[in-house]
């Protein structure tokens, strides 16, 4: 009997998503500067098992070995990001040519196998000398994140083409700067809204450096985490908690980017923390992106709560869901949700889903096997709905797995596993998973196989 396989289109770009202070370890070498995640995981208790990254998957040492296991897999794309403290020790001021050498050593081993880098410059690792400037909070930064992209950028704009500026904003800005829960550890609401905003400024700047420094191949974009907010009930209250949700996540960050502004209800809902916004800011952070990143994970059941912190909200998880060792909710259908509300709502001229992913008990068995049939489960029932927004238009033009292979997944330390490589700690063997050898089918056939 003939498999029936759904085809995606044929340039589409099958790849999977790293970043640096996860996977690279290294954190004091070849003079590197520290990042506000070297500090903050030497913090007791702030990481699971007081985990750090010092060493993590030491890809700084095994990148050759682990640019040979993407080529195993058939990976056409890898995206990663770069370690700004690696490259620019204090943030601002000397570069460390050694840090850059690294990166550029790992480009031309992707580039040599034909694998296209995506690099994300800001993956959360800020180093700590701007962090005791004020960070994110102090607009200066925004400055330095221009000249910072600039620098990569000479050093690597001719083979790269594909750029990210940032990784999810709302992370930095909410679990850094309201919940405290990410360094620098700031629990304060109007800090967070200020954040986001200069974030998003050092987005739009290093977008505009990006462009001028590179050549007509290149193409800039952001990574958002995106989800679907589905009201609890159809009752009024919990519709208006839905909405509130969606403009917290998802529309505080695309509006101004593909609209000029921020969404009027979510100012009105903010009152006195709006941030301050200069003028002309706006206009600077709605230039135009070649391309929107999507990571997408899980959707939201949402309630009305009056008792429930700043937003008044809370979440629903349903019974009978299957639930991943994050706690997320399995929800397929979430990411064509995602896809066909970005593409009708703000029309992007090309979307990549840059992470997608599932952390599930992974066991080594005793054939040194990793049989990861739930993490198969969860990435093809994805793939299907992306296949379906494509065949209803989205623009979607490629896929990233998250992850390469299991790393230090932050606050949780070792103990989430992401990847479709398993890795030995104690002995940094990579193991491919089941998962791994189902991908590498999935991108000879260019589809999936029903
Ligand atoms: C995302 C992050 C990524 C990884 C996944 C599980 O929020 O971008 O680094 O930790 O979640």
């Amino acid at each position: 009997m003939s498999e029936k396989i759904l085809k995606f289109p044929d340039d589409f770009k099958w790849g999977a998503a790293t970043a640096s202070y996860q996977i690279e370890g290294a954190f004091r070498e070849d003079g590197k500067g520290l990042s506000i995640w070297d500090v903050f995981s030497h913090i007791p208790g702030r990481i699971q098992e007081d985990d750090t990254g010092d060493v993590a998957c030491d890809h700084y040492h095994r990148y050759r070995e682990d640019v040979k296991n993407m080529k195993k897999i058939g990976l056409k794309a890898y995206r990663f990001s770069i370690s700004w403290p690696r490259v620019i020790p204090e943030g601002r001021g000397k570069i460390n040519e050694a840090g850059l050498d690294f990166y550029d050593r790992l480009v031309d081993e992707l580039l040599k196998v034909d694998i296209e880098p995506f690099i994300t410059l800001y993956h959360w690792d800020l180093p700590q000398t701007l962090q005791e400037k004020g960070g994110w909070k102090n607009r200066d930064t925004v400055g330095y994140f221009s000249d910072y992209a600039a620098v990569v950028s000479h050093r690597l704009g001719d083979r790269v083409h594909s750029w990210i500026t940032h990784n999810e904003p709302w992370v930095v800005s909410f679990l850094g700067h309201a919940f405290g829960t990410h360094p620098p550890g700031i629990m304060d609401f109007s800090t967070a809204l200020q954040v986001s905003h200069h974030l998003l400024l050092s987005h739009a700047g290093a977008l505009e450096v990006l462009k001028n420094t590179g050549n007509d191949k290149t193409r800039v974009g952001i990574t958002l985490n995106l989800s679907s907010a589905h009201p609890a009930t159809d009752k009024e209250e919990d519709i208006k908690a839905a909405k509130i949700f969606d403009g917290f996540i998802n529309r505080w960050f695309l509006d101004p980017i593909f609209k000029g502004s921020y969404p009027p209800d979510m100012l009105d809902y903010y009152k006195d923390n709006v941030p301050e916004i200069l003028p002309g800011d706006m206009g600077v952070i709605s230039r135009k992106v070649d391309f929107l990143g999507v990571n997408y994970y899980t959707r939201h059941i949402v309630k009305a709560n009056p008792e429930e912190g700043i937003l008044g909200i809370s979440f629903l998880k349903p019974g009978e869901a299957e639930y991943t060792e994050m706690g997320w909710e399995v929800y397929p259908e979430g990411i064509y949700e995602v896809l066909k509300r970005v593409q009708d709502d703000y029309s992007p001229e090309s979307i990549y889903i840059t992470e997608n992913g599932a952390a599930f008990q992974d066991r080594l068995d005793k054939e040194g096997k990793v049989e990861d049939k739930k993490r198969i489960n969860y990435l093809k029932d994805h793939l299907c709905h992306i296949h379906k927004a494509i065949g209803e238009g989205v623009r979607l033009k490629g896929y990233f797995v998250w992850s390469l292979m299991d790393n230090f997944e932050w606050t949780y330390g070792y103990s989430r596993r992401f990847g479709l490589i398993y890795v030995d700690y104690p002995t940094q063997k990579r193991i491919f998973k089941e998962s791994a050898i189902w991908y590498k089918k999935v991108i000879e056939n260019n589809g999936i196989s029903q």
